[in-house]
C-alpha cells in the first residue's frame, strides 16, 4: 500500500521552491544508493517554475546530471516545436540549461501517424527504464486527471505500460500519449504539484477515502513500492479537511 504524504505550502512560488528541493534530495538519494535517478516529467503549467528553478546554477550543480535519465508521463501528439508540447516546455525551462548528455533524455518523438503508434513504439522504447525508475512528476487537472488519464477513457483500462488517449474535456484538444496506471504505480516517488484555488474542489475529492480512479484518475496513483506526495499550496488545499 503507498504511502501518502499531502504537505501545504503557502504559495505557488513555495511550491516550485519545494518541488526543486525534493527533486535535488531524490536524485541525490537514488544516485548515492543505485548510481543513477530516473524520472518522468510532467507537462502542464505547474511544474514549469519548478524546471525553471531546477535549471538555477547553484541548485542545478548539486545533480550529478551524468546520472540522471529524463522521460515524459505523457506527451500530446504534436511535434517538439508546437507550443502546446510538453517536451517543448521542459527543454526550455530545464533541458537546455543543465548538463544532462541528450542520450539520456527520452522524448515522446513525433515520429508515427497516429498516437496508438507513437505510444507502442515508446513503450518499446522505456519498458527497460519503466521496470526500475525513481520520480513520477504530476500535475492535477481540474476534472481530476493526471497524466493523460482522462475520467473515463479507455486508457484507464490499459495493462500495458504505455497508451494512447483522445483529449479529454480539457484543453488541448489533442490526442495523447500516456504512461498507464499499471507504469505509473511501478514509481518509487510519485509527487503530485497542485497549485491554485481552482483545484481545491478537486483535489478535496481526489483525497477523499472513496475517491473512484475511474472518475478521478489522480487518485489511481498508488505505487505498490513507493510513495505519494501531493505539493500542494495554501489555495488548493482550501477545501481539505485539516
Ligand atoms: C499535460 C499534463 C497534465 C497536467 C494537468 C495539470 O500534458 O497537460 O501532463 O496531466 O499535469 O492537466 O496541468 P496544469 O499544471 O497546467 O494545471
Amino acid at each position: 500500500m503507498s504511502q501518502r504524504t499531502v504537505e501545504v505550502v503557502p504559495s505557488a512560488d513555495a511550491l516550485a521552491g519545494r518541488a526543486a528541493e525534493l527533486f535535488v534530495s531524490l536524485a541525490q538519494d537514488a544516485i548515492s544508493r543505485r548510481g543513477r535517478f530516473t524520472v518522468a516529467l510532467s507537462g502542464g503549467s505547474t511544474p514549469e517554475k519548478m524546471y525553471k528553478l531546477l535549471a538555477e546554477p547553484e541548485r542545478s550543480a548539486r545533480i550529478d546530471w551524468s546520472r540522471c535519465h529524463l522521460f515524459f508521463g505523457d506527451e500530446r501528439h504534436v511535434p517538439a516545436d508546437d507550443p502546446r508540447s510538453n517536451q517543448g516546455m521542459a527543454r526550455r525551462a530545464l533541458l537546455d540549461h543543465i548538463p544532462v548528455p541528450p542520450a539520456n533524455v527520452y522524448p515522446v518523438p513525433f515520429s508515427h501517424p497516429t498516437a496508438a503508434e507513437e505510444a507502442a513504439a515508446y513503450e518499446t522504447r522505456m519498458a527497460p527504464l519503466l521496470a526500475d525508475f525513481d520520480l513520477l512528476l504530476l500535475g492535477l487537472g481540474d476534472d481530476g486527471h493526471t497524466l493523460s488519464l482522462f475520467p473515463g477513457k479507455p486508457a484507464l483500462d490499459a495493462t500495458t505500460l504505455v497508451t494512447w488517449s483522445p483529449p479529454g474535456v480539457l484543453p488541448p484538444p489533442v490526442d495523447r500519449i500516456t504512461l498507464t496506471f499499471h507504469a505509473a504505480n511501478l514509481s518509487r516517488h510519485a509527487v503530485f504539484l497542485v497549485s491554485g484555488a481552482a483545484k481545491a474542489a478537486t483535489l478535496a475529492r481526489v483525497l477523499a477515502d472513496d475517491a473512484d480512479p475511474r472518475l478521478l484518475p489522480a487518485a489511481g496513483i498508488r505505487p505498490e513500492n513507493g510513495t505519494v506526495t501531493w505539493l500542494v499550496d495554501s489555495a488548493a488545499a482550501g477545501m481539505l479537511s485539516t
